[in-house]
């Protein structure tokens, strides 16, 4: 059935403007002021804001972790997604070496197909390059739609890859069209810091912050950088978390180099001192890479503000804190890394961002939704409120405000990182391809109604960011 989304403000990332949204066969028909039409339903936005789905670039669902699985999968997973206004979410799929790339796709598939409420699609982990991966690849493209690949340079001797398996990963991006992700850390000096702090008897949360310093990123996210100038490639870097990585993304875009930066709430309102909590309780707050000193926060405000760091992930990979992260209780080493935040990234942003007056609401439209959609091969029919794209759209009231907790939390993990925090603004109904997925605060959406998104190359699109270079 038809649908009008009347009297709500539209905002995008270029635009902010009252009007009405028509929607017909799973799109946007019609943007305009007033209209009727007497088969649709109406639905009243007034007082509202209406947004893009937002898009959520950096998901572990159901994730093998640690010797224990991610607790959300993608029915929870997704659902929390929705309420929290993501409409999109892109998982990552881990690979194994020596095993074909395909049969890990299958099994991605086959975890998500029945489950997701929303639309998602998948990143390809590259743990090394032989000649079946490079054989593989342009069928991963082609066929699956996967134009994205990511690289660990950290978790030594789980997922990290070497400098030569990134360098041609990059190389192989460049000439295939996909963007390369990097989880930058130097695995190695991690590896022997960790080693050193248990031989010492330093086996509590807080030296997992102190084994992974912030010079351990800065240095991997500028080798990382380099080796994209020296490919002449684009990169894209997950979970930013301190000023040295922040400075080398932007010497790097000073350069004139393809480097993109995302970061997420966590680091955004949490701190390293969060560890310190008794009762072994600083293992909620273990990601990698660790919550830093509290100064580092304005640094990342800032560089979302001024475009060096252009979108936020969630890094969604929840454990219980009973029964999963309690695994290191004794050794910090064996604590599954990770949160669940896939529900309140976009209001965290919303109420610490737009109301605080750190970032503009249309730069928090770009950092949720379009510019996620612009790297990633999906806009626009993901990314935007224009006519043709998916009626994926978030009734947004701005004024609620609500206290997060684990209590009222729609995840599955047994705790919540934020919990406590006051935040101000919610999705009230929240729609997937024109069909209210949440309606009033409430699910109403349905099991594997989510379709797979088989994406565009990077620098396909006519409209593609990645042909935009990279500002200052
Ligand atoms: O702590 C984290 N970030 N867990 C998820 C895996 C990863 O490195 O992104
Ligand atoms: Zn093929
Ligand atoms: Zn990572
Ligand atoms: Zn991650």
């Amino acid at each position: 059935m038809k649908k009008i989304i009347k009297n709500g403000v539209i905002v995008t990332a270029a635009d902010t403007y009252k009007g009405d949204i028509l929607i017909e066969n799973e799109k946007i028909a019609l943007i305009g002021q007033d209209l009727t039409d007497p088969q649709a339903e109406v639905i009243d936005a007034g007082g509202n804001y209406v947004f893009p789905g937002a898009i959520d670039p950096h998901t572990h669902l159901e994730m093998p972790f640690g010797g224990t699985v991610s607790k959300d999968d993608f029915e929870t997973g997704t659902i929390a997604a929705a309420y929290g206004g993501t409409t999109t979410v892109i998982d990552f799929c881990l690979t194994n070496k020596g095993e074909p790339l395909q049969g890990s796709i299958d099994q991605w598939h086959a975890k998500s197909k029945d489950k997701s409420v929303i639309d998602y699609s998948f990143h390809l982990m590259i743990g090394e390059i032989t000649d079946n991966v490079l054989e593989e690849l342009p069928h991963v493209i082609e066929d699956e739609g996967i134009t994205s690949f990511k690289v660990f340079m950290a978790y030594k001797d789980v997922f990290q890859a070497d400098d030569g398996t990134l360098f041609r990963t990059l190389e192989e991006a460049k000439k295939l069209g996909a963007l390369v992700m990097v989880h930058a850390e130097n695995g190695d000096v991690v590896d022997h810091l960790v080693k050193k702090a248990l031989k010492a008897g330093n086996t509590d949360p807080i030296y997992h912050a102190l084994t992974r310093p912030p010079e351990a990123e800065g240095e991997a996210t500028g080798r990382a950088a380099q080796l994209t100038g020296l490919a002449d490639s684009q990169l894209y870097v997950v979970h930013v978390s301190c000023s040295e990585a922040v400075e080398k993304i932007a010497e790097a875009r000073k350069k004139g180099y393809e480097v993109w930066g995302e970061t997420c709430p966590q680091y955004l309102v949490l701190d390293q001192s969060y560890l310190e909590k008794p009762n072994f309780e600083g293992a909620k707050y273990v990601w990698s890479p660790p919550l830093r000193e509290k100064w580092n926060q304005e640094v990342l405000w800032n560089a979302l503000k001024t475009g060096q760091l252009q979108t936020l992930g969630s890094d969604q990979c929840s454990f219980d804190f009973h029964g999963q992260k309690d695994l290191g209780k004794g050794d910090f080493t064996k604590i599954p890394n990770g949160g669940p935040i896939i529900e309140d990234r976009v209001s965290l942003l919303f109420s610490e961002g737009v109301k605080k007056g750190r970032i503009t609401l249309n730069q928090f439209v770009e950092i949720t939704s379009t510019r996620i959609a612009k790297l990633f091969g999906i806009y626009p029919q993901k990314g935007t409120i224009s006519v043709g794209a998916d009626a994926d759209l978030v009734i947004f009231d701005p004024n609620i405000e609500r206290t997060i907790s684990v209590e009222t939390s729609h995840m599955a993990a047994d705790y919540n990182p934020f919990e406590g925090m006051e935040v101000t603004g919610q999705p009230v109904s929240v729609l997937s391809r024109g069909e209210f997925v949440i309606r009033d605060k409430k699910f109403v959406g349905e099991l594997g109604k989510g379709n797979y998104l088989k994406r565009a190359r990077y620098g396909e699109l006519k409209t593609s960011a990645a042909q935009e270079l990279p500002v200052n």
